[in-house]
């Protein structure tokens, strides 16, 4: 395979550093992936020469500033294949955006009465405001269960839908199991079942960085990713939104550059979306990075990535099968994550094992605490796949396991 990753390892300056006296083997990038020199450079270019407040002035540096900004979230829009810029909402990351679609489109278009519905291995951020917007609005929050084998159990999807049924929020890939949902098929499935006034909400937090996304395919109502875990910035994000949706939304958050007019006796006018949602000043550098990011996986190619992933996977699942006392969560075909438990071992003993030879992996209930308990366990380890990952990361992670295993007992 022709994938240039030691090419691609020494774009990401972080890489090279030694952590315990050891060289870092960065196995989190699901929780936050490391960032590429281009995208440090685009920030650090941007605050050094085009720096200046967007939407607001008329001189040059404004100017260039805002029509930057307004490329950028047409770049967005491709990246997802949105039908146009404005189906696209600069946010801090996947859960204001998820936020922002239960306080406008859901405080708005849902009664009393209406039931929403998630699934078992949700991220607390596309579980908790929905169960705040049920609380408030006294609506109903239905489940789709999980499956021992960390899939999602739809034959029982069919039952939970009927004419009351207002949402369906689902994530494409979980940031535990890896599962991949089949959720072009789920999708044209609800519709099918559902009313007219029922939408649906793809988390894309762990998809995005894995495989090419295509919102139009999908008829997804809406979409949302975080800018740090596709190897830009923290603080940036995407919520995609249909058009016809988005310009029947309330705005959610009010002040500055959401507004057309302002009048202390005739109250406020709003502007068009997306801008409507996006009040106050924005984080314009981390759009310059989040810019930057989408140009490095263009151009490594996300199919690419997505094949060179896949067999490091299926060779990483390999190789982890064969620790002794090892306990893998979640199904053969995956994407990114691999959840694990080392026997009755708590999962912050054995990553801070692993931490002293310089391997970071994630620890703890992955704010999936749903999930955590359908397993009946308090925690998990996890070890996420980048684009920069390689087979010796791999290999660290088995002998160090291996090592921490015979310690531990
Ligand atoms: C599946 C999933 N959804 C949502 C989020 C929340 O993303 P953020 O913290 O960037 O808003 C995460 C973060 O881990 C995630 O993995």
């Amino acid at each position: 395979m022709s994938y240039p990753i030691e090419r691609i390892r020494a774009d990401f300056p972080i890489l090279a550093r030694e952590v315990n006296g050891q060289p870092l083997v960065y196995l989190d990038s699901a929780a936050s992936a490391q960032k590429p020199d281009c995208v440090i450079d685009s920030e650090s270019d941007f605050y050094r020469h085009g720096y200046a407040a967007v939407h607001r002035g008329i001189h040059t540096l404004s100017a260039e500033a805002t029509s930057r900004m307004e490329n950028i979230r047409a770049q967005a829009g491709r990246f997802i294949n949105a039908a146009s810029a404005e189906e696209i909402i600069f946010v801090k990351g996947s859960t204001e955006g998820i936020n922002l679609v239960a306080a406008s489109y859901g405080r708005h278009f849902f009664s009393a009465g209406d039931n929403l519905i998630i699934t078992e291995m949700e991220h607390h951020a596309n579980i908790v405001p929905w169960q705040m917007l049920a609380e408030e609005k006294q609506l109903q929050l239905r489940v789709i269960p999980l499956l021992a084998d960390g899939t999602l159990d739809l034959a029982r999807l069919p039952a939970l839908i009927d004419s009351r049924t207002r949402l369906l929020a689902i994530t494409e890939v979980s940031n535990v199991l890896g599962t991949v949902n089949p959720v072009r098929e789920i999708i044209a499935q609800a519709r099918a079942a559902a009313g007219e006034q029922f939408v649906v909400l793809v988390d894309g937090a762990q998809a995005v960085m894995h495989h090419r996304v295509d919102v139009q395919a999908l008829d997804c109502d809406f979409y949302v990713f975080s800018g740090h875990k596709i190897y830009g910035p923290s603080g940036i994000g995407i919520l995609y939104g249909k058009k016809a949706l988005l310009d029947a939304m309330p705005p959610w958050e009010g002040g500055g550059s959401m507004i057309r007019t302002v009048s202390l006796t005739e109250g406020t006018t709003f502007t068009d979306a997306p801008w409507r949602f996006e009040a106050g000043s924005p984080n314009t550098a981390g759009m310059m990075g989040l810019g930057a990011a989408m140009d490095y996986l263009d151009k490594l190619g996300l199919d690419a990535i997505q094949a060179y992933e896949s067999q490091l996977m299926v060779y990483a699942l390999d190789a982890l099968a064969k620790v002794p006392d090892i306990i893998l969560y979640g199904p053969d075909h995956r994407a990114g994550v691999i959840a694990f438990n080392l026997g009755k071992h708590h999962a912050f003993d054995v990553g801070s094992f692993l931490d002293q030879y310089g391997i970071a992996i994630r620890t703890g209930h992955h704010c999936a605490m749903p999930l955590m308990a359908f397993y009946g366990v308090p925690s998990m380890c996890r070890a996420a796949l980048a684009l920069y990952t390689t087979h010796e990361d791999i290999d660290r992670l088995v002998s160090g396991l291996t090592r921490v295993q015979r310690l531990l007992g």
